[in-house]
């Protein structure tokens, strides 16, 4: 990633409370079994063993919306990063409790792996609730920013889609100051419901759940890679 302006480097929490023992041994058994391959470059045949369409969710939390999409496109496959260690837990046991064999994970940072996967080679790259950094000073550490924009574009295909909602006003703004410069995305709302109201096919996350709970206002945003 080329782009000097935004900032490479993870902020935010990697650990928060201890894992129970359950969720401990969760992660030392499953997570070596689905965990994207720590090195080299990657694709669906290595990544899955087989030639599919190829989901991707950067920061997917407790993993609810990545095990909702993965259980209803068994077919698909499924990549999801995140490195807080709880949420990738809470990941672990829906792809144990769904018995999903289609998702992938990596525990740590979503752009390593996006750099590693061929270009053009994604149908969906979701990011939900993304860390708002509101503090104009903190603006480049938004993963919304031209060059993470520039990699997610580079590896979606022609008419793949990102999905991104947020619950925070100046991340919704900045988001379509953002998306509006650019030509290699365009905006899929034909009237203002279409953003205010969770598409179909769109679970609720957990960082959706308490922002509604608390009374904010919620924005679903589509955008086809032209
Ligand atoms: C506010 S939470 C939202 C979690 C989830 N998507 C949801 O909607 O409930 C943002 C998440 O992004 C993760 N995150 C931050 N930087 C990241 C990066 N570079 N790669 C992957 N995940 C990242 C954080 O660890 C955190 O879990």
């Amino acid at each position: 990633m080329k782009d000097p302006t935004t900032l490479r480097r993870l902020y935010g929490r990697s650990k928060g409370r201890p894992l129970r023992a359950g969720q401990a041994a969760l992660v030392d058994r499953l997570l070596p079994a689905v965990a994207v391959p720590a090195e080299g470059p990657l694709d669906s045949r290595r990544v899955f063993g087989n030639e599919r369409p190829l989901h991707f969710e950067i920061g997917f939390g407790a993993g609810e919306h990545l095990a909702y999409r993965a259980d209803l496109l068994p077919d698909h496959g499924f990549i999801g990063a995140e490195p807080f260690l709880n949420g990738v837990a809470g990941a672990l046991a829906q792809i144990r409790d769904r018995r999903l064999t289609n998702v992938r994970l990596h525990m740590g940072d979503a752009l390593e792996v996006l750099e590693r996967l061929p270009d053009a080679s994604l149908g969906f790259v979701y990011l939900l609730h993304p860390d708002p950094w509101p503090k104009a000073r903190h603006a480049k550490r938004r993963m919304i920013n031209p060059g993470p924009l520039d990699l997610i574009a580079a590896k979606l295909e022609p008419g793949g889609e990102f999905r991104l909602g947020t619950d925070d006003p100046v991340y919704c703004r900045w988001a379509m100051m953002m998306m509006s410069q650019r030509r290699d995305f365009e905006w899929l709302a034909e009237t203002p419901t279409d953003f205010l109201v969770r598409p179909g096919g769109w679970p609720e996350t957990r960082y959706e759940a308490k922002a509604l709970r608390q009374g904010r206002e919620v924005w679903y945003f589509r955008y086809r890679r032209r």
